[in-house]
């Protein structure tokens, strides 16, 4: 492994142009963050706060180590997506460090929209729950919810992706041994009422919380019976008589205590890697992350200089080449990040025949080996013409995506630039589950380009509507557009990209070694906790 020597001058007119414009899409991102941060309408957090509860990701605050880190995953969900506004999908989710194990946050916001599920929450529900599978992460739920958004209950109560799917993903983590807490700090109506219920331990605030099938107008549509909510399902209900809580807790600060408590005692209190800061030895990169700006072009049309990137992510800007004269359009090689051994495959260009060799050959000798692999994608596409496919580009391709599909090692996947076509597939896009899938503000993705769609268009159809298909895609292949939808765990700041993608790293590795020893441990016992 041999240090890289930078070779771009710093100063040239076209690195300050870049670095003035990617600055821009940074603030971009950090406006678009911050305003879903504040959550619903402020008439609506007064109405919140008034009622003695903490905001919700005050309430995330109180519940994680102090100083410790909130790796956030789908902030931007929702983003313009209905007739109404619902910052971050009126769900908080993302991977919080308690007693200095990573545990999967999943937190209704209230404030929005009555912390109600539209498709995206679910969706978004979904995605944090697969997350604390692939990981082994425990759960905390801090609930407070209406349940289903009702006008659109088509799409969120019954296929098999929707609210009913949050149950049966919550059961199988408890029988695989990730912990399952509830804390009840609001309203949990009907469906939502399981989640305490299937959960392992729930905790329940009195006078706040509430669990109940049915509500008070279900109730007396029902039976005729008038009855009040806490008198229904509240803390002395479930606290008291059901046993539905496991614990009544004073307000939200006395709550969250109590599930710190609750998740100390460990089978291996030992068997966890520190948090990456606290690790001695790590070499920092020689390159400067926040440099990083100037490296990156303005349009994809331009090459990007991977290796000046690399610099700025890897530990002491090292890394080792594998088949660096051969297949070159896509680098491979390993490095480490945190003190992490990984495997990198980056896009430098268009994918050949022999660069989807190179790439199977290179994932094949990571998966036996163990190492984490992690995607760098910028990617137009495979190569196409008579002559390739003469050659026969399709099967080689097919044997990356083969590989790319059924490595078990943990993967990451950021999309630096453009994420198109069967590159995308090649390159471990969403549908190859990689662990996280993060993105950049620059970053493209779809079935091909815009100008391109038009002109296949323009061809089979002899289609008038060139311009339309044109904006059409331009659209939908926006990054904003693209992490609304959860086709990806967030859009983050690319002079964060060493911080994020040693977290996403650290929480993966150390998961699948954790998930390894309890499979070997489960006993017979292949069964959710029952509550009694
Ligand atoms: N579907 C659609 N919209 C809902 C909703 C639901 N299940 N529950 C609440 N909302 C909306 C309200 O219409 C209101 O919208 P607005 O801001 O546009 O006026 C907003 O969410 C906040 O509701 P509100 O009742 O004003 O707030 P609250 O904090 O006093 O009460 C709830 C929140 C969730 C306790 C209460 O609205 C409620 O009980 N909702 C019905 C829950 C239910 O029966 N769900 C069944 C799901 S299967």
């Amino acid at each position: 492994m041999s240090p890289f020597e930078s070779r771009a001058p710093k100063t040239t007119k076209v690195a300050a142009e870049r670095q003035k414009h990617n600055q821009g899409l940074a603030q971009k991102l950090r406006d678009n963050i911050e305003s879903v941060r504040e959550g619903g309408s402020a008439e609506s957090r007064k109405k919140h706060e008034k009622r003695g509860k903490l905001l919700v990701r005050q309430r995330i605050g109180h519940l994680i180590d102090k100083g410790s880190n909130f790796l956030e995953v789908g902030a931007l969900a929702g983003h313009q997506m209905y007739h109404t506004p619902i910052p971050s999908a009126g769900l908080v989710t993302g991977i919080g460090w308690i007693h200095g194990r990573p545990t999967m946050i999943i937190a209704n916001d209230a404030t929005v929209k009555g912390g109600t599920y539209f498709p995206i929450t679910v969706k978004k529900h979904l995605r944090a729950l697969e997350i604390a599978q692939k990981c082994h992460l425990d759960c905390v739920y801090l609930v407070d919810s209406g349940g289903a958004y009702l006008p659109l209950q088509d799409e969120v109560f019954p296929d098999r992706d929707h609210f009913g799917r949050i149950f049966y993903q919550q059961a199988q983590l408890s029988a695989q041994g990730c912990a399952q807490v509830a804390v009840v700090m609001g309203s949990c109506t009907a469906g939502g009422a399981y989640v305490p219920a299937m959960a392992d331990m729930s905790i329940i605030v009195e006078n706040q919380g509430t669990i109940f099938l049915g509500g008070p107008p279900l109730v007396k549509a029902a039976t005729g019976e008038t009855v009040t909510a806490e008198a229904l399902g509240g803390s002395k209900v479930h606290g008291y008589t059901s046993g539905l809580a496991d614990a009544v807790a004073k307000d939200d600060l006395d709550a969250l205590e109590i599930t710190r408590s609750w998740l100390k005692p460990r089978r291996n209190p030992h068997t966890f890697i520190p948090l990456p800061h606290d690790m001695p030895g790590i070499k920092e990169p020689k390159q400067k992350p926040e440099d990083i700006y100037r490296y990156i072009p303005q349009t994809l049309r331009e090459p990007m200089d991977l290796k000046e990137i690399l610099a700025r992510i890897v530990d002491g800007s090292e890394w080792t080449p594998f088949k660096p004269t051969y297949g070159t359009t896509l680098f491979c090689g390993w490095a480490k990040i945190w003190g992490l051994d990984i495997g990198i495959i980056a896009n430098e260009g268009i994918l050949f025949g022999e660069s989807a060799q190179k790439g199977t050959h290179f994932i094949q000798l990571c998966q036996k080996r163990g190492i984490p692999l992690l995607f760098l994608q910028n990617i137009t596409g495979f190569m196409v013409g008579k002559r390739v496919e003469a050659q026969g580009i399709a099967k080689e391709g097919a044997k990356m995506v083969n590989a790319v599909a059924c490595a078990t090692v943990p993967k990451v996947t950021l999309i630096i630039g453009g994420s198109y076509g069967a590159g995308n597939y090649a390159m471990c896009g969403r549908a190859y589950s990689p662990d996280f899938l993060w993105t950049w503000p620059n970053s493209r993705i779809g079935v091909m380009g815009g100008a391109q769609a038009a002109d296949v268009l323009k061809e089979v159809q002899k289609s008038s509507e060139v311009k339309a298909i044109k904006a059409q895609f331009d659209k939908q292949s926006d990054p904003y557009y693209a992490t609304a939808r959860l086709w990806d765990d967030g859009i983050i700041d690319p002079a964060m990209t060493r911080k994020v993608l040693g977290l996403s790293f650290h929480i993966t590795v150390q998961g699948q070694s954790e998930k390894q020893k309890v499979e070997g441990q489960l006993l017979q016992a292949q069964y959710g906790t029952f509550r009694m």
